[in-house]
């Protein structure tokens, strides 16, 4: 057995913004070395949204589409639904029988997200939330996953799941589960446009989707550095958000730009226009080549429908493994 896996996955939760894109250009690499599995993770959707499931169909079908968008392979890697391949419930379900409730109750984004949606409002205190991390557990092991890429506030999660393949194997005496490693992109953490997180609830993404005129508008309407009110006023680029996309999308530029602020030699409209530049040729192919899939429904179907079959061929062979360790 030398094929070595790579499982991960998203909450299809809206629209993919550019603050996916470093996580997703590490799904892309891993794609020539390892057999990839990549979910859309509709019932770790259903943990936050169970009240509201109208438009769950859509959304799983738009982030096919922008992932493949965006450059994910299909003939390479397996795109697929979790809610299609039942053995993710079968897996989660035995899995649950042998974790401590203590090890869920821990995971450190339990109780940052009951809080957070409390604060809003929204009781998500459920038996299906609390699983949350163990699902993804399931998620993970069903493909003997090697490694997960993902960003960085997964990491107790995968962590999480290193623990249970452990307990998993050490209880039955046969190492079933490899403990999968995580892996993290380069890039770090891109604030959005106010400078805060880059999250649709704060409204202040820019969406791989975006027209010219969207990208524009956003870019203009981001935060700079508020010592700055006259063009001739010496800058200061470490505070400014414009600058640290500058960092990230205008490589060759960006040092000089720095040392022009800082002498009030540019203006923040200028310093906009050359960003705007760079964001819309890198978004782009991404969105014409969006727009050819959706013209295309019954292509995106098939790419499912394949990637579907190719998941559960694998996930089967490892259910009679565990069901044979188990003896169930
Ligand atoms: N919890 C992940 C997120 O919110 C999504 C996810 C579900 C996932 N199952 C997974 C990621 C398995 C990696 C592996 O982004
Ligand atoms: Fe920011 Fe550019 Fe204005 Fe300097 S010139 S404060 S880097 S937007």
């Amino acid at each position: 057995m030398t094929e070595k896996r790579i499982l991960s996955g998203m909450r299809p939760t809206g629209k993919l913004h550019i603050g996916h894109l470093s996580v997703l250009d590490n799904w892309i690499k891993l794609q020539e070395e390892y057999k990839c599995y990549y979910m859309v993770a509709d019932w770790h959707a259903l943990t936050t949204t169970f009240d509201d499931t109208g438009d769950i169909e859509k959304s799983i079908f738009e982030m096919v589409v922008d992932w493949v968008a965006v450059g994910l392979d299909p003939e390479k890697s397996a795109i697929f639904i979790q809610s299609q391949v039942k053995e993710h419930a079968e897996l989660f379900l035995l899995l649950s029988m042998l974790t401590p409730l203590s090890w869920l109750e821990r995971v450190p984004t339990y109780k940052d997200q009951i809080d957070s949606f409390q604060n809003n409002g929204k009781d998500i205190r459920t038996y299906g939330f609390l699983g949350y991390p163990l699902l993804q557990s399931a998620d993970i092991l069903l493909y003997q996953a090697s490694a997960v890429p993902v960003g960085e506030d997964q990491l107790p999660h995968i962590e999480m799941t290193r623990e249970i393949a452990r307990r998993f194997n050490y209880m039955f005496g046969e190492k079933v589960f490899p403990e999968p490693l995580s892996l993290l992109g380069k890039t770090k953490l891109l604030p959005g446009i106010d400078g805060r997180k880059m999250s649709k609830s704060y409204n202040n993404e820019i969406a791989i989707s975006a027209t010219s005129d969207e990208i524009w508008e956003k870019t203009r309407m981001m935060v700079t550095d508020p010592a700055r009110i006259r063009k001739d006023d010496l800058g200061h680029p470490e505070v400014c958000t414009v600058f640290q996309y500058q960092k990230i999308y205008n490589e060759h530029e960006f040092e000089n730009i720095e040392a022009l602020c800082r002498q009030g030699k540019i203006g923040c409209f200028a310093c906009k226009k050359l960003l705007y530049e760079k964001l819309d040729d890198m978004i782009k192919p991404i969105r014409e080549k969006r727009e050819v899939l959706l013209k295309n429904p019954d292509q995106v179907k098939a790419i499912i429908n394949s990637g579907n079959q190719r998941a559960r061929e694998k996930a089967m062979k490892t259910m009679e493994l565990v069901r044979t360790t188990m003896h169930i």
